[in-house]
This record gives C-alpha cells, sequence and structure tokens, in this order.
C-alpha cells in the first residue's frame, strides 16, 4: 500500500508543478500569481477541494502525446468564501499558455454542471492563450460547450470572471456571458482579434494594452465592471461582489444582523444646490442613504452619467440605480442606458430590491445618439424596469423630465413605492424649452421677447418645477423632507419584503436587443 500512496503522492506533486518551476518564475517576472496562488487568496483557508487533479489532454498530433502536465492548464473544484460554497476554475498560463484543450473544457464544464445543480456560483480566473492551437476544432467545440453553460446558468446562479492574463478570440465570450467581469490593470487584455489582425484589417497601430487593457475596458466599452490594481484586489472585489448576491435565484441575499439607531441623516436637506442646473455628486446622497460604507459601486468609469452598485440599507443588500448630475447632468444616453439595463435585470435575477434616485434632465439629443439607436438602446433600461419583480422603490431628488421621468422606474412601470423631495421637478421639459414651444406666437409678438419669455419660463416653473402636481395624481406617494430618507426606505423595503408580483407566462420576453 505505501508504494501505492507514494505513486499518488508523486502525481499529485507534479500536478502541483503545474508548467514546471521555470515557467511558474516567468509567471511571477511579469507581475501574475500562479493559477493556485490565485485559489489559495480567493477561498477561505483549507476549503479549496480540487476535482480532476489528473486529467491530462488527448491530443497526439505534432509530438503532444510526449508532452502532457496533470490538470491540464486548468486547476478546478469548489470551495467557500466566507463559509459560502462556490465552485471555481483557475487557468495555468504555464501549462500550454492556459490554452484550451477539449479536456481543460471538460473540466470547467463539469463544475459548471455542478454549480448549476446545486445552485451555488461560479467563478472563472482566466489567464489563458486561446484555443490550443494545436487540438484544432475540438478546442473550438470545448468553448462552444463552456458558452452554452454560461447561457444556461445565466440568472440562475451568479457567475463572475476575472481576467487575470491574456483572454483572446473565442475565449471573451465566456466572460461576456457571466454577469461581472473584472480585469486587472497592466497584466491582462480582452480582445475579440489583436493587435496584429487590427493592424492588417484597419491599417490601426495600438497595443495590446491600448485596445483590450483594464483601461480601455472599463471607460471605452464597458466590458469589464472593475479595473483593478492588481490581482489581490481583483479577489477581494470578488468576495465583495458575492456578498451582496444569493447562491442561487430561489434564494434571498443573507442579511446581515443591523441594530436599528437614529436613522435621520440632516446632511441630506443640503446636498442639492438652490440653483437647478448647478450639479452636485449623487454619491453623496448615496452614501447617506446607505449603511455607511457598504457601496460598491459597480461599472464605475464607464457612462459616468449614471451610477449602479450594491449597497445594504439597515443590513440588507439593494441595489441601486442613480443619474448622475455631477456628470452631463445625469442625462441618459446610450451607454448609460445598457450600463442601467444590465444592472437592474441582475438584480431581478437575483432578488435584489432596487432603489432608484432620480434626477434627470432627459435623453441625451444628436445625431451621434440618434443614428446609434438611443431609441432601441433607451428601451432597454425601460423594458428592464417594467419586467423586474423585485421590490422597486424610486426617489425623486430634483428633475424628473420628459419620458426619462417613465423610464427611472415610476409608479406607471411597477413602481412600487415612489417618494420626491421638496426640490423635485416632475414636467415635461425644462420650464424655458417649454416657454419656447408653447408660448412660440406671444413671445414673438411681444414689444420685448426676451422678458416675455422669461415671463413665461416662470409661469411653467410654478406650475409644473415641483413635485406636487404629481402628487396630488398619487403618482408620487408622499413627497418627503430629505433628511428622512433613509428612515422611510428602510421602512418601506421591510413592508416590501414578501413582495409577489407574477409576470405573465411567456417562453421569454424579447428585449430591444
Ligand atoms: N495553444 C497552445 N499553446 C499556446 C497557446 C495556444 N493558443 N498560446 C500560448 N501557448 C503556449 C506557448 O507555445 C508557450 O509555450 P512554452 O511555454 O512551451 O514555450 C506558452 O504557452 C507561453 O506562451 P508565450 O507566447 O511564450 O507567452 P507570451 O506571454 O509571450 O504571449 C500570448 C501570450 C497569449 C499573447 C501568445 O502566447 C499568443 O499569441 N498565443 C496565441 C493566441 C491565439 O491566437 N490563440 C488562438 C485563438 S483563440
Amino acid at each position: 500500500m505505501d508504494k501505492k500512496i507514494e505513486t499518488l503522492q508523486n502525481k499529485q506533486r507534479e500536478a502541483l508543478l503545474g508548467g514546471g518551476e521555470a515557467r511558474i518564475d516567468s509567471q511571477h517576472k511579469k507581475g501574475k500569481l500562479t493559477a493556485r496562488e490565485r485559489l489559495h487568496f480567493l477561498l477561505d483557508e483549507n476549503s479549496f477541494e480540487e476535482i480532476g487533479m489528473l486529467v491530462t489532454h488527448r491530443s497526439t498530433d505534432f509530438g503532444m502525446e510526449k508532452e502532457k502536465y496533470p490538470g491540464d492548464g486548468v486547476v478546478t473544484g469548489y470551495g467557500t468564501i466566507n463559509g459560502r460554497l462556490v465552485y471555481v476554475f483557475s487557468q495555468d498560463f504555464t501549462v500550454f499558455g492556459g490554452s484550451l484543450s477539449e479536456t481543460h473544457a471538460e473540466k470547467i464544464c463539469k463544475i459548471m454542471d455542478l454549480a448549476l445543480k446545486n445552485g451555488a456560483p461560479v467563478i472563472g480566473l482566466n489567464d489563458s492563450g486561446g484555443a490550443r492551437i494545436q487540438e484544432g476544432v475540438v478546442s473550438l467545440g470545448g468553448y462552444a460547450d463552456i458558452f452554452y453553460r454560461n447561457t444556461m446558468a445565466s440568472g440562475v446562479i451568479p457567475q463572475i470572471s476575472a481576467i487575470m492574463g491574456p483572454c483572446a478570440g473565442g475565449a471573451v465570450y465566456s466572460p461576456a456571458i457571466t454577469d461581472f467581469v473584472l480585469m486587472v490593470e497592466n497584466t491582462s487584455y480582452m480582445f475579440v482579434t489583436g493587435p496584429n489582425v487590427v493592424k492588417t484589417v484597419t491599417h490601426e497601430i495600438v497595443s495590446s494594452e491600448e485596445l483590450g487593457g483594464a483601461s480601455a475596458h472599463s471607460t471605452k466599452s464597458g466590458v469589464t465592471h472593475f479595473a483593478c490594481a492588481n490581482e489581490i484586489e481583483a479577489i477581494n472585489h470578488v468576495k465583495q461582489l458575492l456578498s451582496y448576491m444569493p447562491q442561487n435565484c430561489e434564494e434571498n441575499t443573507p442579511a446581515i444582523v443591523y441594530d436599528p439607531t437614529d436613522e435621520h441623516r440632516p446632511h441630506l436637506n443640503e446636498i442639492i444646490p438652490d440653483n437647478n442646473s448647478q450639479p452636485y455628486d449623487i454619491r453623496e446622497v448615496i452614501a447617506e442613504i446607505a449603511d455607511e460604507n457598504t457601496f460598491l459601486e459597480v461599472h464605475k468609469d464607464f457612462a459616468e452619467n449614471i451610477v449602479v452598485g450594491f449597497a445594504r440599507l439597515a443590513g440588507r443588500s439593494i441595489g441601486i440605480v442613480a443619474n448622475q448630475p455631477a456628470f452631463l447632468a445625469g442625462v441618459l444616453d446610450i451607454h448609460s442606458s445598457v450600463k442601467g439595463a444590465r444592472f437592474v435585470r441582475f438584480c431581478d435575477s437575483f432578488n435584489i430590491p432596487l432603489l432608484v434616485l432620480e434626477d434627470v434632465p432627459g435623453f441625451l439629443p444628436g445625431t451621434d445618439q440618434e443614428w446609434n439607436a438611443i431609441i432601441t438602446n433607451g428601451a432597454k433600461l425601460l423594458y428592464a424596469f417594467c419586467e423586474a419583480t423585485v421590490p422597486r422603490i424610486t426617489v425623486i431628488t430634483r428633475k424628473a423630465y420628459g419620458g426619462a421621468y417613465d423610464v427611472m422606474n415610476s409608479k406607471h412601470i411597477g413602481a412600487d413605492m415612489n417618494y420626491a423631495w421638496p426640490s423635485a421637478e416632475i414636467a415635461v421639459m425644462g420650464a424655458k424649452g417649454a416657454a419656447e414651444i408653447i408660448f412660440k406666437r406671444d413671445i414673438t409678438a411681444a414689444e420685448d421677447p426676451n422678458a416675455r419669455w422669461l415671463e413665461k419660463e416662470k409661469e411653467y416653473s410654478d406650475i409644473f418645477a415641483n413635485p406636487y402636481r404629481a402628487a396630488e395624481r398619487g403618482f408620487i406617494d408622499e413627497v418627503i423632507e430629505p433628511a428622512d430618507t433613509r428612515k422611510k426606505l428602510i421602512r418601506a423595503f421591510k413592508m416590501l419584503e414578501n413582495k409577489v408580483v407574477n409576470n405573465p407566462r411567456k417562453k421569454h420576453g424579447n428585449i430591444p436587443l
């Protein structure tokens, strides 16, 4: 028996070495951790159970039968994060550049199947040169097997992708289907075609980092939700993200015990400037409303005119969608609509109640927006709110103009509670523009058109630049003093705790894509 145990131990030792010491050193020199080191930092101590440690590839072309590494370039298994079960795969760049072979894909699929059957999140740590070039189509088939599972698991269990190295070609589509993507600055990149192909086809000269680094994808494309300074920061973000989520779509996120204190927040009375075209930072409002230091912003540097993220309110997880008056006056455009819609749909999939903070002057005008389909893209946010069945509360802090009033979780599209601050202005458009249109003839005929315009602007503003017309109709449930907002929200979300809404039965909706 001893000899047999020794054989097992030798095989395990070999697997732990991945592609060998020299390649591990080279990985470290690039400022990267190895696949196993990453799992060590991600999972609770001693919680990792590996599955498929001795799997090897089946390729025989190009002399591959002589080059086999137990594990075949990916470490897979399960463990816990803060005591909660997760399934993980971590690609090992030291083995054939972490490239995806048929068996490498089978290992990933195996843990995805287990995760789906057992209702727990999947976390993928990606670091791979893409399809295993020596294997050809079986490798491509492996990718497709993963994409299919990503799609089937979407909305059932949370899926998170951390990109810790290259992720190119077909490989990008698995992370793209998952719920959240994190990237590490300077050591990770994602693109469908790399700089060489770009140069050949479009004659653009661009580096990998410029084309598909963390900065490009966190600011320009929105492909990544988090750009992290290093791998440890990325790993910590994954853990924090998971703390706001349930294990699967049938559960709620566990609440943290909360001792009620004085929920009055007087600073909220001071945030809105007297001049209604002056900006303020909506994050200041969020910080006062949410439990202290619990706001985790998602997509922080992308489409900054809308702020989305998770927070806790009296210990319970909520999702926040807020217009940002400090950026483009909080206007809705294509990117902010899509960003908001995706976040709303995530929260709704996983039973996370939604809080909307509204200060929106409308949709962004212009040929760029119209020709790139602000109509279709704005409709995504509208659709996402309409179909969401989680508890939904809106607080209008200032402007709620035009179609954007409807879109931002209005009463009419299913919000449960709609509050407004006394500073709210709920109208078809701003008073200046409104006066110009409806009093055009009157203004032009006047002796002093400018003075007449100001007069009419004031008239319109007196009637509509307040929350009371909407409150008279019941579109606003209550006009509240800002300082009471946190208290009101805690009570209202508690009141909505057992909300049940069943949308009409359907195969699936047809969100305007
Ligand atoms: N299939 C098989 N082996 C691969 C591979 C792939 N797709 N990508 C990388 N490798 C291997 C390399 O042969 C090398 O093996 P070695 O350690 O035995 O020398 C090892 O992984 C590391 O690759 P290397 O090129 O030395 O690393 P790098 O950091 O300089 O570059 C990449 C990384 C990903 C940019 C580069 O390897 C690359 O361009 N790979 C191919 C990407 C691709 O076109 N994939 C297929 C389409 S999806």
